[in-house]
């Protein structure tokens, strides 16, 4: 089994190991001092999964309660999260019973969501069952919930007290949920490593999904440690989510998270190789590895509508807004952008 400490505010483990789903009650056990937990989950998943996470929290004698969630960013709601709040209380869930969340990174956020703000705060455990959720969204203690106007606009830092990633769960991911997961590591590799960027060339190999996981939360781990509430290096983990939410929101949530970030991130090098950030060698590198991985590249929006949509992006200043730029593949800056400049960015990137 692997083992990776975030040492945030409250520090936890990234347990990452096949067949870990079945040990799910024994690993809480010593966590925990209740004997209750309630497990969240996407109605996708339930079927797959639900019944043996909670034979395995019943083995290590938690009494289970299941609330399943439609799947989908459309539901990662105010709706949704008033039905888990409600489906707490009406299960009579304490504060220091456990919140298992078994799913993506939507389960995740909303799960997290309702933890953090349920009875000012419970124990809070993921279980992620989607690639992206296991590189990304269970690592770092964000949590989310969309409001009409935007995404991921309501939130909290909230560390959960593990995660627990069983790679053998993203045998059943369909092909377009795999993607999305590897527009994640792509990132990081752009990002932080050029080995792994290299690796990724070869495509998905699901014997490789304990190590890929890895390597991607250690990187994680590395900037959010040094800055667990994101007001500096850690949004540079932001690569290719800036255009990215807006063209993810744009679509009506038709794009995933993963889509609209593969195209902001070939947006944002493109658009970078222009003003000198790096070479057009680079650019068509980042594009090219995305290509092959089946993933979109190309923006299908005007870059007005997605201005319109960024006015509202939380690392937004009063005038700015703070972009990340690839300078070579391993290594990025962040820059402020005047706002008055984004059109002729979003332009190059390929915006009409
Ligand atoms: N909190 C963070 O730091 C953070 C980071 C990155 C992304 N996110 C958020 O994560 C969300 C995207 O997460 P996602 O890509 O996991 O999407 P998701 O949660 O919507 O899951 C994708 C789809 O796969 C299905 N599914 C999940 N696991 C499965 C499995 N093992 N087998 C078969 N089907 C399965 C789900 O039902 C869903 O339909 C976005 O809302 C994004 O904003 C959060
Ligand atoms: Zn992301």
């Amino acid at each position: 089994m692997t083992s990776i400490t975030i040492r945030s505010a409250r520090p936890y483990d990234v347990l990452i190991a096949p067949g870990l789903l079945d040990r799910a009650g024994e690993l809480l056990r010593p966590l925990v001092k209740t004997d209750r937990a309630a497990l969240i989950c996407g109605d996708h998943v339930y079927p797959l999964y639900a019944g043996r996470a909670v034979r395995a929290l019943e083995r290590a004698g938690f009494h289970v309660c299941v609330k399943t969630i439609p799947h989908g960013e459309r539901h990662k709601n105010l709706d949704t999260y008033g039905e888990i709040l409600s489906f707490l209380w009406n299960s009579e869930l304490g504060r220091d019973d456990p919140i298992v969340s078994l799913g993506g990174g939507v389960t995740g956020d909303l799960s997290g969501f309702a933890a953090a703000s349920y009875q000012r705060g419970c124990p809070f455990v993921q279980i992620p069952t989607t690639l992206l959720a296991a590189i990304d969204a269970s690592v770092g203690g964000k949590t989310a919930i969309d409001l009409p106007g935007g995404k991921n606009q309501a939130g909290f830092f909230y560390s959960p007290l593990a995660v627990l990633c069983d790679p053998e769960l993203f045998g059943t991911l369909p092909v377009r949920e795999l993607r999305c997961g590897l527009a994640e590591a792509v990132k990081t590799g752009v990002l932080f490593d050029r080995a792994l960027f290299d690796s990724l060339r070869g495509g998905w190999d699901l014997s490789l999904a304990g190590e890929l996981v890895a390597r991607c939360v250690a990187h994680k781990r590395d900037v959010v440690e040094r800055d667990e509430f994101d007001r500096g290096e850690r949004q540079l983990l932001n690569l290719g989510h800036s255009f990215g939410h807006a063209i993810e929101q744009r679509s009506g949530y038709s794009l995933s998270h993963g889509e609209a970030v593969a195209i902001g991130m070939a947006m944002i090098a493109r658009a970078a190789v222009g003003r000198g950030f790096c070479d057009a060698g680079t650019a068509e590198e980042i594009v090219s590895l995305l290509r092959t991985l089946g993933l979109p590249t190309d923006c299908p929006y005007p870059a007005a509508e997605l201005l319109e949509i960024m006015k509202h992006d939380k690392k937004r200043r009063a005038d700015t807004l703070r972009l990340v730029v690839p300078r070579a593949v391993g290594r990025c800056e962040l820059i402020e952008v005047p706002l008055a400049e984004l059109g002729g960015w979003l332009r190059d990137g390929g915006a009409r």
